[in-house]
C-alpha cells in the first residue's frame, strides 16, 4: 500500500513512521499541499493524506480518481477542504474525528488568559527589565458568562475548562446534546448576554461568517471573540470594523479565513501581501496562532495511529464507518 502524504512536516513523520513501517504501508512525504499543481505527484499512490490547508476541490478529486488513487485520509477532523460529493461513488474519505479534544480546548483557553491578562506582553517587559505594570490590567474570568457555539466534543471540553473558573456557561447547538447539562439558548440570546465567545462548530455553508457585523451588532461592548474551529467562521473584515469600533474587546484566532498560504510557514523574511491580517496582527488585543490548537504529543500520536488504521482497514475490505465522511443530500 502506498499513500502520498501532502504537506508534511517534521514532526509528522515519527508518529507517522511508527504505525505505517509495521502496517507495511510505504509513505512518501511530500513538502507541498496537495492542489490542482501538485496533484500529479500522487500519480502511482494508492490513497493520499492531507491536512486543513490541502484543497481537495472536485477538479483535484476527478484527477486523483483518473489516476487510480482510492482513498482520501484526512488527518484531521475538519473536511471543508475536500469536496465530498464529488468524492461520491470514486474515492473514500477518512478522517480523524477526535485525537484530542483537550488540546484545541486548552489551547483556546490558553488564548483566552494571555489576551486577558497580557501575558505575552508582560514576558516581553521583563526580559527588558520593564517592570511597568501599566496597560496590564486584565479582567477576573471567575462570573463572567461565556457563549459557547458548537458542543460536540471540544465545545464540551471548553465549557468543562469554563465551568471549572466559575464562569456561566451559555451554549448553542445546531443539535444540542442530551442530557449534557449545558444551559442552551438561541444564537442572538447568547450574542447579547457572553462577555466571551468562542467558536467550536464545523465549518458549513450555514456557519461560514456566524461571526459578522449583524452578530457583532448584537454583542456586549468589549466581548471577547475565540476562534479555534475554522477562519471562515469569522468575517474578517467585519471583525476588524469591530475591534476599531471599540465593540470588540479582544480577538484570539488560532484560525484565518485566508490562512492557507501564510500558516505553517515561516514568512518571516517576507513582506506579507494579505493587509487584513497585517491590521490583525498589529492590533493590541489581537492573537494570532497558526493552527496550532491541535499539537500535542498525545494528539500527533493519536492522528498518526487513526489515520493508519482507516488505511489498513479500507484497504483489507472492512472500512471503518465510524471515521468515513460521506455525502449527504
Ligand atoms: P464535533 O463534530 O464533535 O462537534 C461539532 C459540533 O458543532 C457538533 O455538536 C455539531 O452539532 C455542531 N454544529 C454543527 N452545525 C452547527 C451549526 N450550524 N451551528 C452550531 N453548531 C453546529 O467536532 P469537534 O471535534 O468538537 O471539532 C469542532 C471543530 O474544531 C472542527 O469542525 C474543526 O473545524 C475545529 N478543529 C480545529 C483544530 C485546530 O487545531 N485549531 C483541531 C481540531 C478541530
Amino acid at each position: 500500500m502506498k499513500l502520498a502524504f501532502f504537506d508534511t512536516k517534521s514532526y509528522d513523520i515519527p508518529g507517522f513512521d511508527r504505525y505505517a513501517i509495521p502496517a507495511g504501508i510505504e509513505i512518501k512525504y511530500y513538502e507541498p499541499n496537495l492542489n490542482r499543481d501538485t496533484v500529479s505527484l500522487a500519480n502511482g499512490f494508492d490513497a493520499v493524506c492531507v491536512f486543513v490547508n490541502d484543497t481537495v476541490d472536485a477538479e483535484v478529486v476527478e484527477k486523483l480518481y483518473t489516476m487510480g488513487v482510492k482513498a482520501i485520509v484526512l488527518r484531521c477532523a475538519g473536511f471543508n477542504n475536500v469536496d465530498i460529493k464529488a468524492c461520491e461513488g470514486k474515492l473514500r474519505v477518512f478522517r480523524v474525528p477526535a485525537y484530542s479534544p483537550h488540546a484545541v480546548a486548552e489551547h483556546a483557553m490558553a488564548l483566552l488568559l494571555t489576551i486577558n491578562r497580557r501575558t505575552h506582553k508582560a514576558y516581553i517587559r521583563t526580559r527588558d527589565f520593564n517592570f511597568s505594570l501599566q496597560g496590564l490590567a486584565g479582567f477576573d474570568l471567575y462570573g463572567k458568562t461565556v457563549g459557547i457555539i458548537g458542543t460536540g466534543k471540544i465545545g464540551r471540553v471548553f465549557a468543562d475548562i469554563c465551568k471549572g473558573f466559575g464562569m456561566n456557561v451559555l451554549a448553542y447547538d445546531k443539535f444540542p446534546a442530551a442530557n449534557s447539562g449545558l444551559n442552551y439558548v438561541e444564537l442572538p440570546e447568547l450574542f447579547a448576554k457572553s462577555d466571551i465567545i468562542s467558536l467550536h462548530c464545523p465549518l458549513t455553508d450555514e456557519t461560514r461568517h456566524i461571526i459578522n457585523a449583524d452578530s457583532i451588532a448584537m454583542m456586549k461592548k468589549g466581548v471577547t471573540i475565540i476562534n479555534t474551529s475554522r477562519g471562515a467562521l469569522v468575517n474578517t473584515e467585519d471583525l476588524i470594523t469591530g475591534i476599531k469600533d471599540r465593540k470588540v474587546g479582544a480577538a484570539c484566532l488560532d484560525v484565518y479565513e485566508e490562512e492557507g498560504d501564510l500558516f505553517y510557514e515561516d514568512c518571516s523574511g517576507h513582506i506579507v501581501e494579505d493587509d487584513k491580517l497585517v491590521r490583525l496582527i498589529a492590533m493590541p488585543n489581537v492573537i494570532v496562532t497558526s493552527h496550532q490548537a491541535f499539537l500535542t504529543n498525545e494528539a500527533l500520536d493519536n492522528i498518526a495511529a487513526t489515520t493508519v488504521n482507516n488505511l489498513t482497514r479500507f484497504f483489507s475490505g472492512d472500512p471503518d464507518t465510524t471515521t468515513e465522511v460521506c455525502y449527504h443530500k
